[in-house]
């Protein structure tokens, strides 16, 4: 069985993902990880984030790997854990662009498409073009405030920038983040992630 839930940036799909995935006893799957990874490799070598060629061989030289463990997912480099770095301002001003890429989208989609089944993955375009044929989609989505004011709790900003930042992360990855026609659209901005679980939960096949 394969659930996805996809969703705008911090509307709380890893946590949701999280608390699903551990219901139904599967791990989970943090596509948005490898996307980050790939933005902070680049940044680290100096690289141009719009550059695909030199960024895909940068990626080839150095294989990333994505752990779906059921506590939170981790990113390997050779024996590095990647993890703690990936949530840093820079890298979210970055990732978008990379993620534009659509060797890097291949890039990505490939390694996901090898994990076995069952999972429940979260990203942008997971139900969409990445596991069309899962059995049961999600997309949440909610009012920038409130995700800024979710956010807010993890980064030392204040919620004014922070959404200020959500909304431009929005508007520049619209083109890869939509729900698919079969999904059902849960806005989780009056609910506690408890409550967007319970939500999932009740949404899945018998
Ligand atoms: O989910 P998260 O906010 O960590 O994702 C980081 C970025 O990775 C997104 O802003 C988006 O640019 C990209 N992404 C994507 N497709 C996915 C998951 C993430 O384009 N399936």
């Amino acid at each position: 069985m394969i659930v996805t839930i996809d969703g705008v940036a911090a509307s709380g799909k890893s946590s949701v993902a999280s608390g699903v995935a551990r219901a139904l006893g599967v791990p989970f799957v943090s596509s948005g990880l490898l996307y980050r990874a790939a933005t902070l490799l680049a940044l680290e070598a100096g690289l141009s984030l719009e550059g695909a060629p030199a960024l895909l061989a940068h990626l080839e030289a150095n294989p990333l790997r994505l752990e779906p463990l059921a506590g939170g997912n981790r990113v390997w480099l050779g024996g590095r854990d990647l993890t703690d770095d990936l949530h840093s301002s820079r890298v979210d001003a970055g990732v978008s662009a990379v993620a534009r890429l659509p060797p890097v989208r291949e890039w990505v989609n490939a390694q996901l498409r090898l994990l076995p089944d069952p999972f429940v993955a979260e990203g942008r375009d997971m139900g969409t073009n990445v596991f069309p044929h899962a059995d049961a989609k999600f997309y949440l989505t909610a009012s920038p405030r409130v995700r800024a004011e979710r956010r807010a709790r993890e980064r030392l900003e204040d919620v004014p920038a922070i959404e200020a930042a959500l909304v431009e992360r929005d508007r520049r990855d619209a083109g890869q983040s939509a729900p698919a026609p079969d999904a059902r659209i849960i806005d989780t901005s009056a609910l506690s992630l408890e409550g967007v679980i319970g939500a999932v939960l009740a949404g899945l096949p018998a």
